[in-house]
């Protein structure tokens, strides 16, 4: 079974200490929520996870199956297996949605030692994923990400997790920007895709309306680079009600 890792993780950002003592451990299949304030360093972590060059770990361990991939490139942790959906997508202008997928899938592939897919069962399997999160057709025709809408955007990134299989997703505040209709399908997808291929899930949010949808293994409220409460749903409850002040003096 899929294990990550994450030991007592201390990364700066310029000199200043953003994450001040990590230490979470997901394995395959398990949906782990973090929530917490503004600034208190939820979307640091993603990036450390996925090996941005702007954050310097300064401590701590990074294992993906008892691998260490604390020092590897963004290219080699997603050819592990991690995948990242940004809180701000990227537009790729002039380039095509399916050769995207297509191109990126097949880089995932080669890396492993296999061959490309086949392309028109390809495009079978991506429409199956589009029709789960209710894309319209056209979208194909459409360049990465260029004149999408925010909630388009963050669709598209579960297009992309339900296309290249990731062992473990980390999604930062994919349900911010969505209407309620696309916030249930998105939800609902995602989670749909991470338990048909036993993906472990990270998922980032300020809202308790996504835990509608998801029933999250663990809940854990990061306050100031650090997770100061680990529980389960009930946590959520307690963010609504009382905000964050309450964790900042319960600090474990
Ligand atoms: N590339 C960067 N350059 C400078 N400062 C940064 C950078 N990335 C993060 N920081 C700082 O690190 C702190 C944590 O930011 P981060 O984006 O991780 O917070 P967050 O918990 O994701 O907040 P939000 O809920 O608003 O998304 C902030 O003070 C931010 O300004
Ligand atoms: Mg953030």
């Amino acid at each position: 079974m899929s294990q990550l890792v994450i030991k007592d993780l201390h990364a700066n950002v310029e000199d200043k200490e953003i994450l001040k003592g990590i230490s979470l451990t997901i394995n395959a299949g398990e949906i782990h929520t973090i929530m917490g304030p503004n600034g208190s360093g939820k979307s640091t972590l993603c990036h450390v996870l996925m090996g941005h060059p702007k954050y310097t770990i300064t401590s701590g361990i990074i294992t993906l199956d008892g691998e260490d991939i604390t020092e590897l490139k963004p290219d080699k942790r997603a050819q592990l297996g991690i995948f990242l959906s940004f809180q701000y997508p990227q537009e790729v202008p002039g380039v095509k949605y399916p050769n995207f997928l297509r191109q990126a899938k097949n880089a995932l592939l080669a890396a492993k030692k296999l061959p490309p897919v086949k392309i028109p069962e390809f495009v079978k399997v991506v429409k199956e994923k589009m029709k789960l999160l209710k894309f319209p057709e056209n979208f194909m025709e459409r360049a990465v990400n260029e004149g999408f809408s925010g909630g388009e955007k963050k669709r598209a990134e579960i297009l992309q997790m339900a296309v290249f299989e990731p062992k473990f997703a980390i999604l930062d505040e994919t349900d911010s920007g969505l209407d309620v209709d696309a916030l249930k399908i998105v939800a609902k997808g995602a989670m749909a895709i991470a338990k048909e291929t036993q993906c472990g899930v990270l998922l980032i949010t300020h809202y308790q309306r996504i835990l509608n949808y998801i029933a999250p293994n663990f809940v854990h409220i990061m306050v100031d680079g650090k997770i100061a409460k680990t529980g389960g749903g009930e946590l959520v409850e307690e963010v609504e009600t009382k905000g964050y002040e309450a964790f900042l003096t319960t600090q474990e």
